[in-house]
């Protein structure tokens, strides 16, 4: 008789990455921080497609925070013509698999043509349902939930809700990730244990992973391991574990 095999383990629904270490993958190599960059997009690629496979809802990656225009501006005009390129070439791909596509973060001060490409990009994939794959662009947690509370004090201000009803429900729905379920793991690479202004609402009971390496190295195997690491974690969201309750 064959021996009976442990029921398969659910995926977590929604993986957050912070796609960290393009710059340092490429000075170990001697080569300028660019490579790294443009690696990175290929790991990227890899990310996508692993997720799709494995049967992941949410895929959110960090690809700009609103910290990185303190960047020389070389790096930060490469990096934008990355993104560019990346929606260029990709969208169609995407679109015919199934990808939906979302970019979070602030629009407002960003150049006219890059907001119409993201937003076409939106527009073209919005009712797609294989994966979600959410952008965080010209992203950062602080500038999100500061937004989120100018709009929700300008519908007091305008006598639309009062202000007890700003619940955290209601908070969460004025965030960019309105509608989105929180992440259930949080993979960084590249060796960092910090959080670096990424979804800090969102995270309050995510499980996180972080790996040692560089996120151009990023596999479907590295993947695989955080997602059997996140199944060793034992999620309590402040009760107490099944076994003890
Ligand atoms: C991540 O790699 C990409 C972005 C932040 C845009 P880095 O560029 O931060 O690479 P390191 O951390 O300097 O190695
Ligand atoms: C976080 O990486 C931002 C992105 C991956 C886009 P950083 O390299 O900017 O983070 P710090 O500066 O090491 O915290
Ligand atoms: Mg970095």
């Amino acid at each position: 008789m064959p021996a009976t095999q442990p029921p398969p383990q659910p995926v977590p629904r929604h993986v957050a990455i912070i796609m960290d270490g393009n710059g340092r993958w490429a000075s170990e190599r001697g080569l300028p921080r660019q490579a790294g960059h443009r690696q990175g997009v290929e790991a990227l690629r890899r990310a996508i497609r692993t997720s799709a496979d494995l049967g992941i809802e949410y895929l959110t990656v960090y690809s700009f925070s609103s910290e990185n225009w303190s960047r020389p501006k070389p790096e930060i005009a490469f990096l934008l013509d990355l993104l560019r390129r990346f929606i260029r070439t990709d969208v169609a791909q995407l679109h015919e698999a199934g990808v939906k596509i979302t970019v979070i973060g602030e629009r407002a001060g960003l150049e006219p043509g890059l907001v119409k490409l993201l937003e076409d990009a939106e527009q073209l994939t919005r009712d797609n349902k294989a994966l979600n794959l959410v952008v965080a662009f010209n992203y950062g947690s602080r500038n999100e939930i500061a937004r989120a509370a100018q709009a929700l004090a300008r519908k007091v201000a305008e006598g639309k809700i009062a202000p007890e009803d700003v619940t955290a429900a209601v908070v969460s729905n004025h965030l960019d990730t309105a509608g989105m379920p929180d992440p259930d793991l949080l993979i960084r690479t590249g060796g960092e244990q910090r959080i670096s202004n990424y979804l800090l609402w969102q995270c309050a009971y995510t499980e996180f992973v972080f790996v040692p390496e560089y996120w151009p190295d990023f596999s479907a195997d590295i993947l695989k391991r955080a997602i059997a690491e996140f199944h060793c974690r034992d999620r309590r969201f402040g009760g107490l574990s099944v076994q003890r309750a």
